[in-house]
């Protein structure tokens, strides 16, 4: 099953002078249950393809396509694409984002809120998905009390929350050391292996590279499939 599939997208930022291309037709799929790395050098595009695929800055052309679902046609939106990307799609970044006047726990159980997961059962739910990450114990502490590998587990779990067909994340062991971003990126794989979520994951990290079912590079604002195998 294709969870996300993107044909043709096109992007461009500023007008004249400042024109850069940063997408010139990229295409690509991520399916359920497959961990995808996107490599490439800084400023090559990856972080625009990831917020194009999160529905977060719809490309000028192109189409995204999300469980078999076009939600992106040709660059117009079809229907309503906060909604789609908040029961869809998790996001994690290079840091963790956790609102710091909240616990782990609470953090988590805003996410499944937001979603209209509010009930009886959110506590529950928070702390299963505290616990899947590894950080069941640390569900009390704010996020400055925690390391920043146990943030970024934290995050993965406030990610998991809508139970989303895509998780898309940026850099997210950029900040950690290897032995942490090495577990973050089996993270990501166990995740898509037990739950049938599709993972893509911007990474500068090629020794983790094992990790991935697929890699791609983008060079240029162009993306090819890697012929670096995992
Ligand atoms: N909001 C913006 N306005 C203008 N130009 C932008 C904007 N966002 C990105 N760009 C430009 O688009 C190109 C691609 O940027 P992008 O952030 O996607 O690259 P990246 O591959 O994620 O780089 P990095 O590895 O440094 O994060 C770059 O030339 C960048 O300067
Ligand atoms: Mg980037």
């Amino acid at each position: 099953m294709e969870a996300v599939r993107a044909e043709n997208l096109h992007k461009t930022y500023g007008h004249g002078d400042t024109e850069v291309k940063a997408l010139r037709g990229v295409s690509m799929v991520a399916h359920a249950g497959e961990v995808v790395a996107l490599l490439g050098p800084s400023g090559s595009g990856k972080s625009t393809l990831l917020t194009a695929l999160g529905l977060l800055n719809p490309p000028e052309r192109g189409t995204v396509t999300l469980m078999g679902e076009r939600v992106i046609d040709e660059g117009r939106a079809q229907g309503d694409l906060a909604a789609l990307r908040r029961a869809r799609i998790g996001f994690v970044f290079q840091k963790s984002n956790l609102i710091p006047f909240l616990t782990a726990h609470e953090n988590v159980r805003l996410a499944l809120a937001l979603n209209d997961r509010e009930g009886p059962e959110t506590h529950a739910r928070a702390q299963e998905l505290l616990d899947y990450l590894g950080v069941g114990k640390r569900g009390g502490h704010f996020p400055e009390e925690l390391s920043g590998g146990e943030q970024q587990r934290v995050a993965i779990a406030r990610a998991l929350a809508p139970a989303p067909q895509l998780i898309l994340a940026d850099e997210p062991t950029a900040a950690l050391d290897s032995h942490r971003g090495r577990a973050v990126m089996e993270l990501f794989r166990q995740v898509a292996r037990e739950q049938g979520t599709a993972v893509v994951v911007v990474t500068h990290d090629h020794r983790t590279l094992d990790v991935f079912d697929t890699i791609y590079e983008m060079e240029d604002g162009l993306l090819s499939r890697s012929a670096q195998t995992a």
